[in-house]
């Protein structure tokens, strides 16, 4: 996902979707995703899932000679244990299966292959439906990252339109209440690959809400300046999470479907002087880490290394240093401040990536629960 930012431009392209009424509300959504790999550190017993209304389980793979959902074998024991572990904790929490995932390139070659032919789609949407029920999962959710021309667009908007039939379907024939349908999306809803504009298509509306990923806009991957990784305004670009948001409700999408994407992590620099500490500040590379640091890990940074903390209006991000060490993330005042921006929106609520990653107490995850519930 990071490194894509170098090679999107965004636009606000608008065009409008035909609104369609889903048969399943959801009055808010405060999200979540469990990455499978931490299973062994940090299995979904931990997750404190009172603050939370929808818990991702991310994630299970698509086949790619049958194009079928499937476990793999290290994640057959917690896909298993995942719904009911996390309910113990909140009866009430929603667990969804996530499907896919950033990583590298050959997720993405096989989503395109899957959506491209009506039979393996068939073999992914039965399977997926098969997968959710066979695990007390309440939904699934689809993270394709991302469609790259026109086709592929048009691909996804007939494979959503597939799947939210067959779910309606599979609820008429069970009695069952349908599975949620969701995406994790790129945070605008149009850009540009090549040069040429890409634009997610009008049957974004099939599913019930879209996880806008509304974070990585600078990080490692552009060692020679600090940056703001998920700042909600940014006065220079159009890379910033209130442009996404817009960029979709322009679209067409209902605000009732959107859901903002928030990092539960940070990125680091090493600054090129200790004189220039700001947002956009000379930096000679990364800084203490090579990729990305957590929100629990940047608070431990603070306090061992007594860390000078700034908070920045401009871009509702946050950032700390210590000598050279320079860390932009998010911290308790932007976390409150793009809830009330969500809400104030009519966004249906956020979700965070991921729930791993906050302190030992929650607080990331807390604040915003609590600035949601007013
Ligand atoms: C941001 O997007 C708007 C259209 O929504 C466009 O007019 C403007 O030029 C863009 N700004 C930048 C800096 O790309
Ligand atoms: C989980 O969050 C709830 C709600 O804020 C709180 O009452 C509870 O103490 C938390 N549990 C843990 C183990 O942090
Ligand atoms: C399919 O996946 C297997 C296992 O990951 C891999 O070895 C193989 O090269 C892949 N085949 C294609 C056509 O991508
Ligand atoms: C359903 O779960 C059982 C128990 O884990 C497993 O043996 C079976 O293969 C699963 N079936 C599907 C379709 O996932
Ligand atoms: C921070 O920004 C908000 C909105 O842009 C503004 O209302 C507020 O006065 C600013 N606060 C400070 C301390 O500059």
């Amino acid at each position: 996902m990071a490194a894509l930012h170098r090679l999107l431009n965004i636009t606000g392209v608008a065009f409008t979707f035909l609104c369609v009424i889903s048969p399943h509300i959801a009055s808010a959504s405060k999200g979540g995703y469990w990455p499978a790999y931490s299973y062994s550190y940090f299995p979904p017993s931990q997750i404190n899932a009172s603050l939370y209304t929808h818990l991702y389980y991310a994630f299970v793979d698509v086949d790619n000679q049958t194009f079928q959902v499937g476990v793999s074998v290290e994640n057959q024991q917690s896909i298993q244990q995942f719904t009911a572990q996390v309910q113990t904790n909140n009866p009430s929490v929603k667990t969804l299966l996530s499907i896919g995932g950033g990583g590298d390139d050959s997720i993405h070659t096989k989503f395109a292959k899957m959506a491209a032919d009506a039979s393996s789609r068939k073999a992914f949407i039965d399977s997926s439906i098969a997968l959710a029920r066979n695990y007390s999962f309440h939904g699934l959710d689809l993270d394709w990252e991302y469609p790259q021309d026109t086709t592929e667009m048009n691909n996804l908007g007939q494979l959503l339109s597939e799947w939210r039939s067959a779910v309606q379907a599979e609820a008429t024939a069970t009695g069952n209440d349908p599975l949620l349908l969701t995406a994790a999306v790129y945070f605008s809803h149009s850009f540009f690959v090549s040069d040429i504009v890409r634009e997610y298509p009008s049957e974004m509306d099939k599913l019930d809400w879209l996880n806008i990923m509304a974070y990585d806009f600078h990080g490692s991957w552009e060692p020679k300046q600090t940056g703001a990784p998920a700042a909600l305004y940014d006065p220079d670009s159009n890379i910033s999470t209130s442009f996404g948001v817009q960029s979709w409700l322009d679209a067409g999408l209902p605000s009732s479907k959107v859901v903002m994407g928030m990092p539960l992590y940070g990125y680091s620099w090493k600054l090129q002087s200790a004189g220039e500490v700001g947002i956009g500040a000379a930096a000679s590379g990364t800084g203490i880490k090579d990729g990305s640091v957590t929100y629990s890990d940047i608070r431990d940074f603070i306090a061992q290394n007594a860390a000078t903390e700034v908070f920045d209006n401009t871009t509702v991000s946050a950032y700390c240093y210590s000598g050279l060490d320079w860390i932009g993330y998010d911290n308790d005042q932007s976390v409150a401040r793009k809830a009330v921006f969500a809400k104030q929106e009519g966004l249906l609520g956020y979700f965070f990536w991921n729930v791993v990653q906050d302190t030992a107490d929650w607080a990331l995850s807390r604040t915003a629960s609590d600035t949601w519930d007013g």
